[in-house]
């Protein structure tokens, strides 16, 4: 990405904070990316999620790995917990295969639970913004997946039997990608996939590799939800940061 580019995120970053904040306009510093690495060119992987629904951002191909999508059938018709009676559409994920990254969220959202997909409302176009600032896209070298894959009512937090229910589908979906890096958004997915048993503030987490014990282990990473940051503008800069950390261990793991 070049420092234009950049210039042009932050300034959609805050337009999207002041539409949601109060809908005034704000002035802003100016930005300086002149000095930031350009994003590398990162390798192209074989898709794994699900195929493109018509709701917006270019089509994703069919799904070529039974494992995956085998995971996927059994997420669509879980009823392991409550929430499977009040969902639309399940949302195992979507992707490639062994993705440079795995995202993991929170849960389906309306349009989520709407769609069947991950993150394609308003904090999902932010995220694919995000990643696209440092080379990455779910089309080519990422998956998108959710701790818990129905909708929880009213959006609010998954409850921890409705997580734990869940989680054998995230752990399985791990085991099956095999992600170079795994990188959480929100408090929910960072402090599940750490196993915090008291819950860290997302703030104190982020900003440095942790490892989730896979064999062989993997780098996790925790950054603010993409919802907060369409709520506190604050947190963009904190975020961005963490964005360049990843790409400075995808460059570190890939040799790109
Ligand atoms: N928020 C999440 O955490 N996940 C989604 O898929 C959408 C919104």
């Amino acid at each position: 990405m070049t420092p234009e580019q950049k210039t042009a995120l932050a300034g959609f970053l805050d337009t999207a904070g002041d539409y949601l904040g109060d809908g005034y306009r704000r002035p802003r510093e100016s930005y300086d990316f002149a000095g930031d690495p350009a994003a590398p060119e990162l390798p192209v992987r074989e898709s794994a999620g699900s195929p493109d629904l018509g709701t917006g951002g270019p089509p994703l191909p069919s799904p070529v790995s039974s494992g995956i999508e085998e995971i996927a059938e059994e997420i669509r018709i879980c009823g392991s917990c409550p929430l499977g009676a009040g969902r639309t559409n399940a949302v195992p994920g979507e992707g490639v295969n062994n993705p440079l990254v795995l995202v993991i969220g929170e849960g389906p959202g309306q349009d989520e639970d709407r769609t069947g997909r991950p993150f394609v409302g308003r904090a999902g176009q932010l995220l694919d913004k995000m990643l696209a600032a440092i080379g990455l896209r779910r089309q080519e070298n990422c998956f998108i997946a959710n701790v818990v894959k129905c909708r929880p009512p009213g959006n609010r937090d998954p409850a921890p039997a409705e997580a734990l229910a869940c989680r054998p589908f995230l752990n399985r979906q791990i085991a099956c990608l095999r992600p170079r890096i795994i990188f959480c958004v929100g408090k929910v997915a960072s402090n599940l996939l750490l196993g915090n048993e008291e819950w860290a503030t997302i703030g104190s987490l982020r900003g440095r590799f942790f490892e989730y014990p896979a064999a062989p282990p993997v780098p996790l990473l925790a950054t603010y939800h993409p919802s907060a940051l369409l709520r506190n503008e604050d947190l963009k800069r904190p975020a961005w940061e963490d964005l360049k950390l990843l790409r400075s261990k995808l460059e570190e793991l890939t040799g790109n």
